[in-house]
């Protein structure tokens, strides 16, 4: 009755009764479960004894959200907003109470002002139409976003949003220049009304905790005509372990113009049926190969990179590149559904931040580690820090993972299978990987991305939210700015209505 009473409260609240009913997807609703699994990326939330919402709401104008959130809150249900379903634990479409889902699918609309090198963009767009708008109208300015194009910008940039041009530009949230916002009372708010705490919060403090973004305001940045994409791969018996010791002594120390990776993976070498580990060095470089080359071979010239390893294109072909679309016409940038045909479809993440050189034992404890049969797909990427992320403060925003970082630590372990015990013995590698690594990564806290989500680190209760409790994430998630963001919440959601396994609490 509750679900109901829910549904006649929408539609007495919404001023045009016919437009939200064409939004609204009960279970009953033939297109409910084509909705609803449309953004599900990782299928362990995609199960049959997953929790699913009563309702989905997709709205298409503000006042659906605020008919949405009141008739919610009068009548006991949590919302879970959604805008690409990256979440990596589900949370945006999953919850242990009764739950309604807003999907912002009908609200990514991208205006890009190429003059101002600014672009309004609602937050239900995926990074991929943010970054072909751009393309559209110019070749040569860029967004400062993360990689995989499906990615929705409403949770990416709530959450930090990394990417190709992290170490030049920042990250997606630090190129946030205005946001419009709806909070719980169904005010809408922009930069200015919101002040500058919520505006702060915000931008980087994760997603689901303080109300729904409608739309961000970013910054476009400067690119060249022409960038270079290089990788490189060594097995371990070609030197591979002495280059990512060399590597982890200067990538963060190579140019901003550069993202440096190190990519390791293990797969059954042929011969002797024994687990081969190959590591592949790699980054995108903003600019030519000829003006690459001689800093590569100074700084880096145990690596050895001539021309053959690289290729030039321009910036949105490189979009294209590091999602392994290469020659795919630049409008598979639009798909919003689109899933990659390899790699699991299950999977658990994690995350580190590294300060000191991890040492030979370390990467050998790693390597072992990838030789486990649970590991045939998975793959630990370190993406070096420095560049721009050394000189923005750690309170600029809640992100706080700045300076003093050589690299972040990002482990993926993926599977094809669906039962629920083969995702635990996935799943329990995961977790001994993260605990072989303790001594090699940052402490006290061990700091976290929020981007990354990841429940292993602890979770608030169904109901209720303690401060402590939150506190033990919160810190590796978001450090000293934990503290604030809690402050943020208490005065702009007091009764925390805006609630997830990992939200911000409000200080009762
Ligand atoms: P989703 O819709 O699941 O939302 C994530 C969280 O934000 C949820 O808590 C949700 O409630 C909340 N939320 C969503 N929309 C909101 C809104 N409009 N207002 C308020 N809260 C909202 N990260 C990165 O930095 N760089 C990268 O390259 C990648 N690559 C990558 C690849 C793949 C395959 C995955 C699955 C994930 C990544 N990520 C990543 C992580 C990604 O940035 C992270 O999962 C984002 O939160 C996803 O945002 P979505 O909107 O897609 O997620």
């Amino acid at each position: 009755s509750t679900h109901q009473d829910f549904l006649q409260c929408l539609s007495l609240r919404s001023n045009d009764s016919t437009s939200i009913s064409n939004v609204i997807y009960t279970r009953n609703n033939s297109s409910y479960s084509f909705v609803l699994e449309s953004t599900i990326r990782n299928l362990r939330f995609n199960l049959t004894d997953t929790p699913k919402p009563l309702v989905i709401i997709t709205p298409s104008r503000t006042s659906h959200f605020q008919a949405t959130i009141y008739c919610a809150r009068k009548h006991g249900l949590q919302i879970r907003t959604r805008s690409g379903g990256h979440d990596y634990e589900g949370l945006s479409y999953v919850a242990r109470v009764p739950f309604v889902v807003v999907d912002l699918v009908n609200f990514r609309s991208v205006d890009v002002d190429v003059e101002n090198r600014v672009a309004w963009v609602q937050a239900g767009a995926i990074l991929g139409e943010v970054y072909y708008r751009i393309a559209e109208k110019s070749r040569t300015l860029g967004f400062a976003g993360g990689i995989y194009f499906t990615i929705g910008v409403g949770g990416h940039i709530s959450g930090g949003g990394f990417g190709l041009l992290f170490r030049k530009y920042g990250l997606a949230c630090d190129n946030v220049i205005d946001a419009q916002f709806i909070d719980v009372n169904g005010r809408i708010l922009d930069r200015k009304s919101m002040g500058k705490d919520l505006f702060w919060a915000i931008r980087g403090g994760g997603g689901g905790s303080f109300g729904i973004v409608l739309a961000w305001k970013v910054a476009l940045v400067p690119v060249p005509p022409t960038v270079t994409a290089f990788s490189i791969s060594r097995a371990l018996e070609q030197n591979a372990t002495q280059l990512i010791l060399r590597w982890q002594d200067i990538a963060h120390q190579l140019p901003d113009e550069m993202n440096p990776d190190v990519t390791m993976f293990s797969f059954n070498s042929t011969q002797d049926g024994r687990k081969t580990i190959l590591v592949s060095f790699s980054s995108l470089f903003l600019g030519t190969i000829d003006e690459l080359l001689p800093i590569m071979q100074q700084r880096f010239p145990e690596l050895g990179l001539s021309g053959q390893d690289c290729i030039e294109m321009s910036w949105i072909e490189a979009v294209l590149y590091y999602n392994q679309l290469q020659n795919q016409p630049l409008e598979t940038l639009l798909n919003r559904t689109f899933r990659t045909p390899s790699g699991g479809q299950y999977y658990k993440i994690k995350s580190d931040y590294v300060k000191e050189p991890i040492s030979e034992t370390g990467l050998n404890g790693l390597f072992s580690r990838l030789s486990d049969e649970e590991a045939s797909s998975a793959v630990i990427i370190f993406m070096a820090y420095g560049g721009i992320m050394g000189r923005i403060p750690e309170d600029a925003t809640p992100y706080a993972h700045r300076a003093g970082n050589l690299f972040k630590i990002y482990y993926n372990v993926n599977w094809q299978e669906q039962d629920n015990v083969n995702s635990q013995k996935y799943i329990d590698w995961s977790r001994r990987v993260y605990k072989d690594m303790t001594p090699f990564v940052s402490k006290s806290p061990r700091e976290a991305y929020a981007n990354y989500r990841d429940l292993d680190l602890g979770s608030n209760n169904v109901g209720i939210t303690s401060y402590t409790q939150a506190s033990i994430w919160g810190r590796k998630y978001f450090k000293n700015n934990f503290d604030r963001l809690v402050q943020v919440k208490t005065k702009i959601d007091p009764e925390n209505f805006f609630k997830h396994e990992q939200s911000i609490p409000p200080l009762f």
